[in-house]
């Protein structure tokens, strides 16, 4: 019998036409809905592999639904959708999408700094709108970035790409990570700073940070307290990382003074959310990775992954690093 796989969102034909090459496959057959909880664990039962989204849960009862699962390959860098735990105690692989989409999400994560410093989609909708009355002085006037602080918060790979492009806006670039990245401040002249310090000294905030037990709620309200009054917080990497009402409200007091946002805590965000209700706040819909480009990268390697899985390979981009596959009898 041909593996199973199972992928919990519409893809586009041709990759799985080059799936079904290999494999038996199975889709949820909707671009826009989330795969509902009891189809994934019908599912899961009789896959050998899941292409999942990072919108999915997939937990211990999915991971143990059935006795076949040798591979989850989530279309996403990030992976806090995924309990990684027992994943490693039934010797299922977990792979996500790294690297692939590196410069991509830095630069979308750059451009929801412009777009918020420069006020770019406040102005545009002025236009469209028919509210351009006339040039005048301080239309829409928004805030420099060039030679201005950035801080990083989380020094990967993306932390990385953005303070390459600030570099080339000659900011001075501040970051904080669990390790110190030597050859960053070397190539890039980044400077180490504790959280504290980068909060308080940073024009422009970017949490590129994954989320982890130690990174949930780290933007509380006293830490958006600290920021300066000018401070323009983006946030483009998960949304329970930050107090969202807590930014709200540092928001609604001025005490900072204006947010990029690519991602929320729950996601799909209410369109009535006090939030979005904000003119000094950019929402993007989770793009970050969303280039044609990156996301057919992505898919890709999803797909190299679970074959080299289910081939009885090391996958290219493994979570678990200590997984070995299970002989299962
Ligand atoms: C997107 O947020 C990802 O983790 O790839
Ligand atoms: C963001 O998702 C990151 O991994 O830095």
């Amino acid at each position: 019998m041909r593996p199973y796989i199972y992928i919990t969102r519409k893809l586009p034909d041709s990759v799985i036409k080059e799936m079904q090459q290999k494999f038996d496959v199975g889709m949820w057959d909707h671009e826009d809905v989330p795969v509902p909880k009891e189809v994934l664990l019908l599912e899961a039962r009789k896959a050998d592999a899941l292409m999942t989204m990072l919108s999915d849960a997939i937990n211990e009862t999915v991971l143990t639904a059935g006795k076949n699962l040798k591979v989850v390959a989530n279309l996403a860098v990030g992976f806090d959708n995924i309990d990684v735990k027992t994943a490693c105690r039934e010797g299922i692989a977990i792979c996500n999408t790294p690297d692939v989409l590196t410069d991509t999400t830095a630069d979308l994560t750059f451009g929801l700094l412009m777009a918020a410093a420069r006020r770019i989609v406040e102005a545009a909708e002025v236009v469209k709108e028919g509210n351009w009355k006339s040039w005048s002085p301080l239309l829409l006037a928004g805030h420099d970035i060039h030679h201005k602080t950035i801080g990083i918060v989380g020094m990967g790979k993306i932390g990385e790409a953005v303070a390459k492009r600030a570099k080339g806006f000659e900011m001075n670039i501040l970051y904080h990570n669990r390790t110190r990245k030597p050859e960053v401040e070397q190539q890039l002249g980044a400077v180490y700073a504790s959280f504290e310090e980068l909060v308080g000294k940073s024009d422009y905030i970017v949490c590129l940070t994954p989320l982890t037990e130690e990174t949930k709620n780290m933007f509380t309200r006293e830490v958006f307290n600290q920021m300066k009054r000018s401070a323009i917080f983006i946030n483009a990497s998960r949304g329970p990382v930050v107090d969202e009402q807590a930014l709200y409200e540092a928001l609604a007091a001025g005490e900072i003074s204006g947010a990029g946002l690519d991602v929320f805590e729950k996601e799909p965000i209410n369109a009535n959310h006090p939030l979005l209700q904000l003119p000094n706040v950019v929402a993007l819909p989770h793009i970050g990775s969303s280039s044609v480009e990156t996301r057919t990268a992505m898919m890709q390697l999803c797909i190299d992954n679970i074959e080299a899985v289910l081939e009885g390979n090391k996958p290219k981009t493994l979570v678990n690093k200590e997984w070995k596959p299970l002989v299962r009898v």
